[in-house]
């Protein structure tokens, strides 16, 4: 009985870890990247960019129009606006924002951590 403990423990703990890969750390990296494809065009900083201009009439400036200016952005809400859209922003498909990608965007946007 005893034996058979001595045994399984470390298995568990071998599958624990594989487990805690499975979940890695966001890649900010890659986050910049769906972002520079997906959102900037929209959501750069300054004129031309039809989503900064719509936040700065939406918010006068509190919080700032640009996203990468902003440190509410917590993943939750990216992800809802991403995947919900809003007015004029389009909602972005898993065949277009993978859910891991997402991830690493909302990582990428948030200033929180
Ligand atoms: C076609 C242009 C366009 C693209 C592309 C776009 N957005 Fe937007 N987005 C907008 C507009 C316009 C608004 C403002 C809507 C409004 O007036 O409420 C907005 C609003 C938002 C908001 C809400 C901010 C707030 O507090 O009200 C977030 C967050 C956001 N976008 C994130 C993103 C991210 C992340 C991406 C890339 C995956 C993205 N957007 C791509 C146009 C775009």
């Amino acid at each position: 009985m005893l034996r058979s403990f001595a045994l399984i423990l470390p298995l568990a703990a071998l599958a624990g870890g594989a487990l805690a890969a499975g979940s890695a750390a966001p890649d900010r990296a890659n986050g910049k990247q769906v972002w520079d494809h997906w959102c900037a065009p929209c959501h750069a900083r300054g004129p031309g960019h039809p989503g900064t201009q719509s936040l700065q009439i939406k918010y006068h400036g509190t919080p700032p129009a640009a996203l990468k200016d902003r440190t509410d952005l917590t993943p939750g809400i990216t992800a809802m606006y991403v995947r919900q859209g809003i007015d004029l922003m389009p909602f972005f498909r898993k065949t277009e924002v993978s859910d891991k990608d997402l991830r690493d965007l909302s990582a990428y946007l948030d200033k929180g951590k």
